[in-house]
């Protein structure tokens, strides 16, 4: 699947069918986490595959109930070594290391998407009862959560911001030229030279 076809196309899924998920195709998700970007390639980021039922029962409550991490065959819980992040980068160390997270979190989101499997990221839930119930040491912070299965729904898209309510050129104030929102990502690939040429 292209990239942004797979980025576009993807929504967060959180009803799943009552099958497991085979192990390669949980291996190609950190497979395509632990390639994500890190800054001065730290790599602080670690994963706990939660699949037992009364782990998954104990994150849901954790999650203020989130029904769907009770229902889904596993989930992904993501740690960054803070600390790890904090010697190499003093000041910025625990942002970059929340950054390499979200990064890797989003590779897994898209290769669930590409695999046909759907998942829902998580991050609504309280990171000490997480970190105690799955013995993760102090260094570490529980992030995010991603759970993950077979979908059992197709939701509508949710609504995305147009290229223009967001984007500016060059100074913060200055929109980009409309024709950027006119065409579709496709035809930007197919007329990104010509565009570059017209944009004031
Ligand atoms: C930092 C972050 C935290 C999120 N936390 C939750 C969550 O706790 N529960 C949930 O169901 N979805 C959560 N989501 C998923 C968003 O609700 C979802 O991405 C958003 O509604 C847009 O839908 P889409 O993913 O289909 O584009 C989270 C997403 C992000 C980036």
């Amino acid at each position: 699947m292209d990239v942004l076809e797979a980025i576009t196309s993807r929504v967060s899924i959180t009803s799943y069918r009552d099958t497991g998920v085979d192990r390669p195709k949980v291996a190609r998700l950190l497979e395509a986490a632990r390639w994500a970007p890190s800054a001065g390639n730290m790599q602080v980021s670690e994963y706990v595959i939660v699949e037992d039922e009364e782990l998954l029962e104990k994150l849901s409550e954790y999650a203020h109930n989130q029904s769907h991490i009770r229902e889904a065959p596993f989930a992904l819980v993501i740690l960054a070594d803070i600390e790890k992040a904090e010697r190499n980068y003093p000041e910025r160390g625990e942002l970059y290391a929340l950054q390499e997270t979200a990064a890797a979190m989003q590779n897994v989101l898209l290769e669930a998407h590409n695999q046909g499997l759907g998942a829902a990221w998580v991050g609504s839930f309280d990171e000490e009862q997480v970190g105690a119930l799955l013995e993760v040491p102090e260094r570490l912070r529980p992030v995010s959560i991603v759970t993950v299965g077979h979908p059992d729904e197709k939701p509508e898209q949710p609504h995305k911001y147009d290229i223009t309510n967001i984007t500016y050129q060059n100074k913060y104030g200055k929109r980009v030229h409309p024709m950027y929102e006119k065409v579709t990502w496709k035809g930007l690939r197919h007329y990104g030279k010509k565009l570059k040429k017209m944009m004031p």
